[in-house]
């Protein structure tokens, strides 16, 4: 007999994928293989690595233990979804390069989205907060050393280009105030 499938609308990435899948189908396996987005890795398939960590409405969730289907009406970001609207790499993507967070790369999508989300959470955190925002994802490479590091850092560019984006909107208010004085 063959399986009943189901049109889902998934909101990925600021687009839309249509697809048709069985109630069972995972997330993950959803996004990988019917939306083509392989950036979310799946390693462990039963909610213990973190590799596949996706961001759904902004929270980090393992897409290995949700089902496509309910994942309907939500904004899902994966790792593709990360960087600025100018294709820039996004605080966190820019701090791995800078303090080598990732060697072989497997866990790094995992990592990428846990820490975004974490960091709009906390904007300044210790490297105990740090250490704890990455606790729930396995890496078997870095020994977590770099990643830490990464945490932290990607925190600094977040506030300083945020701090850079206030005072360019200073900037243009100042200029704005001196036309309408004229
Ligand atoms: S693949 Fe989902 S937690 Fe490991
Ligand atoms: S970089 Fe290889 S598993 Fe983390």
């Amino acid at each position: 007999m063959s399986e009943e499938l189901h049109d889902v609308q998934l909101r990925v990435n600021a687009g839309v994928q249509q697809i048709r899948v069985p109630a069972r189908r995972l997330l993950s396996d959803a996004l990988r293989h019917d939306c083509g987005l392989t950036g979310t890795h799946v390693g462990c398939e039963h909610g213990v690595c973190g590799a596949c960590t996706v961001l759904v409405d902004g929270v980090p969730m393992r897409s290995c233990l949700m089902f496509a289907v309910s994942a309907e009406g939500a904004e899902i970001t994966t790792v593709e979804g990360l960087t600025e609207a100018d294709d820039s790499l996004s605080p966190v993507q820019q701090a791995f390069r800078e303090c080598h967070g990732l060697q072989c790369g497997f866990c790094t999508p995992g990592f990428l989205t846990t820490i975004s989300a974490g960091i709009e959470t906390n904007p300044d955190p210790t490297e105990d907060d740090a250490r704890d925002m990455i606790a729930g994802n396995l890496c078997r490479c870095t020994g977590y050393t770099n990643i830490v590091k990464s945490v932290l850092r990607a925190a600094e560019i977040q506030r300083e280009r945020a701090d850079g984006a206030e005072s360019d909107d200073a900037a243009g208010r100042s200029r704005h105030d001196r036309q309408d004085v004229r």
